[in-house]
């Protein structure tokens, strides 16, 4: 039985986060468009509701959903930021709990979010612990084989993480070097095929940022993993005094959500809401919130991050 995890042990260890967008100003607008319009239309509503007088006091609770509205239990590994993370209230959040929530809307669901280690995440899907893994889970034909996706909602590919003053510039560089992974990840499945899945060279943790947190300690000279991870960690922690480099091998990557292969009405409400925030706008919104105007994956020229290079 696949427990919940302790939020607070396993909270991301940068907890000063900033934004990955290089100009904040860019969305604010855009955000401070909708909190006012968003004000605006509650105080309508709270004047209207002052003006019927002899309206019932509201319920304390807010009325039970339609039985039509099923409420279904995600899956995620919450130290993944900015995409999944433990806010310091102990919920979920980040851009996986976003989407997932405006897909849920136009799809006709709701959706409760569970923190679950990454090892055996996919398993709860099975045994029916969970209905849904929202968890940056990259889309591949072997895991397309024991459980169904939805169409993609987020590119990312591999980057490599090292330290300022490496000599590492490509992938091959790695061969002979200790490198960190997150344990079965397409990150690990990528530095198995250069180093060889029995190599001792290999080090894997149960999280990405205890990798990072390694490179940082010199237990391991490289971590491999997805680049929205790895450049928000360097961003977000510049006295590890890290920087990426991205190679060409590296193939791209798509995340999806996942369900029990052949849960179709799951997986139809899913696409329905999914293509619908891609239609009306608020998919490419709420990647600008997280990663400026265009998502990390599709920036012109493949680029080195430095922890040193203030994000402003
Ligand atoms: N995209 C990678 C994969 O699917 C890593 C995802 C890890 N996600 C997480 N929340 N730890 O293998």
């Amino acid at each position: 039985m696949l427990k919940e995890k302790g939020g607070q042990a396993r909270r991301p260890i940068n907890s000063q986060e900033t934004p990955l967008q290089k100009d904040p100003s860019m969305y604010g607008s855009f955000v401070s468009g909708r909190r006012a319009l968003l004000a605006a239309t509650f105080s309508v509503i709270a004047l209207a509701a002052c003006g019927k007088k002899e309206a019932p006091p509201a319920p304390a609770v807010a009325p039970a959903s339609t039985p039509s509205v099923k409420t279904y239990t995600v899956g995620t590994d919450a130290a993944y930021a900015p995409f999944e993370k433990m806010s310091p209230t102990n919920e979920v959040e980040g851009l996986t709990v976003d989407l997932l929530k405006a897909v849920a809307a136009k799809g006709g669901f709701q959706v409760k979010f569970v923190n679950t280690p990454w090892e055996g995440i996919f398993k709860t899907l099975d045994s029916g612990e969970r209905d849904i893994v929202a968890s940056s889970v990259t889309i591949t034909d072997e895991r397309k084989q024991s459980m169904d996706f939805s169409r993609p909602y987020f590119d990312a590919v591999q980057l490599i993480a090292i330290k300022e003053d490496s000599k590492v510039s490509r992938f091959d560089d790695l061969k002979t070097l200790k490198v960190g992974v997150q344990t079965g990840t397409t990150g690990d499945e990528v530095v198995q095929k250069l180093l060889g899945k029995t190599n001792p060279n290999i080090r894997r943790f149960e999280s990405t940022p205890l990798a990072l947190q390694e490179l940082a300690a010199g237990g391991v000279a490289a971590v491999v993993a997805d680049n929205g991870v790895v450049q928000n960690y360097i961003i977000n922690n510049p006295t590890a005094k890290f920087k990426s480099v991205s190679d060409a091998s590296f193939m791209p990557e798509q995340y999806g959500f996942a369900v029990k292969k052949g849960n179709t009405e799951l997986l139809e409400k899913i696409n329905k809401g999914l293509d619908a925030i891609k239609a009306d706008g608020t998919h490419d919104a709420l990647l600008a919130k997280y990663f400026g105007p265009k998502p990390a994956a599709t920036t012109a020229a493949p680029s080195t991050t430095t922890g040193s290079a203030p994000a402003k």
